[in-house]
């Protein structure tokens, strides 16, 4: 198929490739930041210890679920753009995101460390919702994805005030 009618096949066929390849970069950059979400939350799932066990390690991989979610649509909407997902180890490790600590056990340290993973994935994913103007579909997923970070953000912050 020609990649002229190949072009208008695809959904949000009025944007212009240079438009489209931006919209596909933002997207595999925040597909590496939920991935790397999950496996934080994996991490801190299977690492908590201390009086708040139970409820943490199932929200922990609630958010882990839902990370991976995330991944998935963020993912298919830049393949349904015409893009490819980058979303090998090599583009985890080179895309910079933040470490989350390794050797941590304490709950309300994990927890500290999950809510800025989430804050700065939230970051993210409102400046890209707020650039998607002319793309209604993806500024949909951000928005989406957006709005239950912050609700995760919150209760973890409900567990840490417990300690204060
Ligand atoms: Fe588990």
């Amino acid at each position: 198929m020609s990649s002229a009618i190949l072009r208008r096949l695809l959904p949000a066929s009025e944007l212009d490739r240079t438009r489209r390849e931006e919209i596909i970069a933002a997207l595999n950059q925040d597909l590496t930041c939920t991935i790397s979400l999950a496996i934080s939350a994996k991490q801190a799932h299977w690492n908590v210890e201390g009086p708040n066990f139970q409820g943490l390690h199932e929200l922990f991989d609630v958010i882990a679920a839902e990370a991976r979610e995330w991944s998935d649509l963020l993912a298919e909407r830049l393949v349904t753009l015409g893009g490819t997902a980058h979303a090998t180890v090599e583009d985890l490790s080179a895309s910079g995101l933040q470490r989350f600590p390794r050797d941590e056990r304490r709950w309300d340290s994990l927890t500290g460390s999950l809510h800025d993973h989430l804050l700065s994935a939230a970051e993210s994913m409102r400046r890209h919702a707020r650039d998607m103007e002319d793309e209604m579909a993806t500024q949909d997923i951000y928005v989406e994805i957006l709005r239950t970070l912050e609700k995760r953000a919150w209760m973890l912050r409900a567990h840490l005030e417990e300690s204060l």
